[in-house]
């Protein structure tokens, strides 16, 4: 039987991935790929919303994807791709705007949000469209699953009305794919701020942990990290947040279960316990931060894994681009 097929993607906003993304969504990414033919792509097209000097963003693309090989998706084992690199994505998003109500898009939640915040001259039509371009990244690789978090489940339905729409009004052109909600290993949150969220919309950086981060500000992450007034390693997550969510990240990496930390760790002060935990991270993101330096300093070769991907991926999506243009009754050049 042949594998089901997965796509993603990643919108290359910053830098660094954060210890949130990576235990959460990218891991699952590395796993999907011995099971399913699996298509990832880092979303330059979809950063285009969100104004961004071009340096910074080409920067930021690259980066993205040698990230992407340095925590373990391997282009031998996927295909592995930047948006912009195949024309289709914007060609079928076309298609798929003109078959979304107006109301349909405004009532995204996502949207509204950004939209709010923003105010009118602020919010471009791209970031009203954006979840039609993504409709797009996924209906053209015939994908049988989705693996996004809790966030992306709307727009994974958006996804799926359109793609059930246009099969039957046109052809049954499109596969529909299904969610796959990521339940992220572990709930990591911000270290100077232990009952919110990892993010990298954080007010300060110095609670969030970077994939890049070298060893010394890692270790001074965890060092300066919130706890309270007790002395005990134990997990509590109302009374205790702080030291709940190190025993969380120690978890996550040593894969020592939470018990088992708390007799290793039981009669030891909050200082020794941080360093522990930074000398776990700090062991897993060492090679990823020195392979994601390694390809950036063979930019060339890195093109080279892109562009092969690149190629895969077209195969496939001109072959759903011009199913859907025949279905529509465009005339085929030639
Ligand atoms: N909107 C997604 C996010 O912000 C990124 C994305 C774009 C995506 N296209 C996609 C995710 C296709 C999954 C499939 O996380």
């Amino acid at each position: 039987m042949s594998k089901k097929r997965v796509l993603s993607g990643i919108q290359p906003t910053h830098d660094s991935f954060h210890l949130g993304n990576y235990l959460g969504a990218l891991k699952q990414w590395v796993d999907l790929q011995q099971s399913h033919d699996a298509f990832y792509c880092v979303v330059d097209l979809h950063a285009l919303t969100v104004e961004t000097d071009p340096k910074l963003l080409a920067k930021r693309t690259l980066l993205s994807a040698a990230q992407l090989i340095a925590i373990g998706v391997d282009p031998k084992l996927c295909t592995l791709f930047i948006q912009s690199h195949v024309p289709a994505h914007n060609q079928l998003a076309w298609v798929l705007e003109c078959l979304t109500g107006f109301g349909e898009a405004g009532r995204m939640t996502q949207f509204k949000d950004k939209s709010q915040k923003g105010g009118t001259d602020r919010t471009n039509v791209g970031l009203f469209t954006y979840p039609i371009l993504q409709a797009a990244d996924i209906l053209l690789y015939q994908a049988n699953n989705v693996p996004v978090g809790e966030d992306q489940r709307q727009h994974i339905e958006l996804t799926r009305d359109l793609g059930q729409r246009f099969n039957s009004k046109y052809k049954e052109v499109f596969t529909i794919p299904e969610a796959h909600i990521i339940k992220s290993m572990a709930k990591i949150n911000d270290l100077q701020e232990p009952t919110a969220k990892m993010s990298k919309s954080a007010n300060s950086m110095a609670g969030v942990i970077e994939l890049l981060d070298t060893p010394d500000v890692t270790m001074k992450k965890f060092k300066s990290s919130v706890t309270d007034a007790g002395r005990e390693v134990k997990f509590d997550a109302s009374e205790k947040a702080g030291i709940s969510n190190l025993l969380t990240i120690h978890s996550a990496f040593s894969g020592k279960s939470i018990g088992d930390l708390e007799t290793e760790f039981a009669g030891k002060g909050y200082g020794d316990f941080k360093v522990a935990v930074a000398d776990v991270v700090i062991a897993a993101l060492d090679p990823i931060r020195k392979k994601t330096e390694e390809l950036m300093g063979d930019q060339a070769e890195l093109l080279k894994i892109l562009n092969s991907g690149a190629d895969k991926a077209n195969e496939v999506a001109s072959k759903t681009l011009a199913d859907t243009y025949a279905a529509l009754g465009l005339i085929a050049n030639g």
